[in-house]
């Protein structure tokens, strides 16, 4: 490693007396959302006051969108590749009439005892095997209340709340982000009552909005897309003047299943391609070859295909098409930024066959070769994040170790 390359320890990263949750943050979960502090203090540190023109390239629910219009900024746009993301990123962060929201909910009553016809219940493949018939028709009837909204506000606030239901009512198991089937025993006694979930959270939500008091004074802009299109199909050259970003740690499959996390919500929503999010994200099309020219990368991916090559394994294929889509990407990225602007990037290092992968070296190495200076990386413990906190390192059975207890804030500027 280059010997200017400086990590640093401060407990005040850590934000030991914030919650997740607060402001708007608490509106849906989501996988390994960023700590709001952290955008929050990047913003202060390193944005332009109200003129600031702010990008994240890995939006999922919108914490630093939300925390740059909190900030003041005067633009911020956000790409991602999960439907149920930008939703939930459209709710935090753009206007919404708490009033028409509430005047529309005193209808809810009626649809409780409507009846169903066959044609309103959804017909994806894996319906059946993830709700009781009782919870499919209770949904269905929320789905008509949800999607009869009449404007557009309201509808993505209803369909958000809506997306919540759907997750307590299945099948699943609590606390993961892979479409795990609860335990036989748990399901015995599981009797979801959808229609008083949903209206406890629609409850909730709006108690959050009114407590927030959003200032809807920022552009927001938000795309389907994936962000290496920033350049090539949207010509943001050198337009922004502040990054922040928590980009996956590794591809969906092995690491946080964001499409998984969210397939049954985005098949009730009625989004196309539900089932193929995690296919669509980085890492998703595997290659078998490449060579990074970074020192740290190329002798951890090296290890694990040695690794690998002599126990039949493959895990070495999704390492390099991970790397080789993030460098891509960051190719495009870091051509979005003005002269003299910053690029927070917020990551944390996996183990692979117990083989560490640097992402913070690995992300501040790519950008210096993009005409960046590398100007300080945060170092802080992982005390509420939701993410796997254990991940097999082999294929041994029951082979466990921790793998991410530490996230790196590498901050980045551009000097050319
Ligand atoms: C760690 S999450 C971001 C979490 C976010 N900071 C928050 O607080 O909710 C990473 C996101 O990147 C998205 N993603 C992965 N690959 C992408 C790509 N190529 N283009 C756009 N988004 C992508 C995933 O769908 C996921 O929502």
């Amino acid at each position: 490693m280059k010997n200017n390359y400086k990590r640093q320890y401060d407990e005040k990263w850590n934000f030991k007396e914030h919650s997740m949750k607060e402001y708007v943050h608490g509106l849906h979960p989501y996988p390994a959302m960023m700590m709001p502090l952290i955008a929050r203090e990047m913003l202060k540190e390193y944005g332009k006051g109200p003129d600031t023109i702010f990008l994240d390239p890995y939006v999922g629910s919108g914490t630093t969108i939300a925390e740059a219009q909190l900030y003041g900024a005067k633009e911020a746009y956000g790409f991602d590749l999960n439907p149920l993301a930008l939703l939930i990123t459209e709710v935090k962060t753009k206007p919404i009439v708490i009033e028409n929201i509430k005047e529309r909910f005193k209808k809810f009553e009626n649809y409780k005892i409507l009846n169903i016809e066959p044609s309103e219940i959804p017909s994806f493949s894996i319906l059946h095997s993830w709700f009781k018939e009782q919870s499919i028709i209770e949904l269905a009837k929320i789905k008509k209340f949800v999607f009869e909204s009449f404007d557009d506000s309201s509808l993505k606030f209803f369909k958000m709340c809506f997306s919540e239901v759907v997750r307590c009512v299945s099948e699943t198991r609590n606390g993961e982000f892979k479409l795990y089937r609860m335990s036989k025993k748990s399901l015995e006694n599981f009797n979801p009552d959808a229609f008083k979930l949903f209206e406890q959270i629609v409850d909730r939500n709006i108690e959050i909005l009114e407590n927030a008091d959003v200032k809807y004074n920022t552009n927001v802009k938000l795309f389907y897309d994936n962000s290496n299109m920033c350049i090539q199909k949207y010509h943001l050259q050198d337009k922004f003047d502040l990054i922040i970003t928590s980009p996956p740690y590794g591809d969906s499959h092995t690491t946080v299943a964001y499409g998984q996390f969210s397939r049954l919500s985005n098949e009730w929503l009625g989004f196309t391609d539900a089932g193929q999010v995690d296919s669509k994200l980085m890492g998703g099309r595997k290659i078998n070859a490449y060579h990074f020219n970074i020192e740290e990368l190329d002798d951890a991916i090296d290890k694990i295909k040695k690794y690998d090559l002599n126990n039949n394994g493959d895990r070495y294929r999704s390492v390099i098409s991970f790397y080789k889509d993030y460098l891509e990407t960051i190719e495009a990225i870091s051509q979005t930024v003005k002269i003299g602007g910053y690029v927070v990037y917020v990551v944390g290092n996996r183990r692979v066959r117990n083989i560490e992968l640097p992402l913070d070296v690995i992300t501040y190495k790519m950008f210096e070769k993009l005409g960046y200076e590398h100007i300080v990386t945060h170092v802080r413990d992982i005390l509420n994040k939701r993410m796997p906190s254990k991940a097999s390192p082999s294929n041994r059975v029951g082979g466990q170790i921790s793998t991410m207890t530490k996230e790196y804030i590498v901050v980045m500027k551009r000097i050319k």
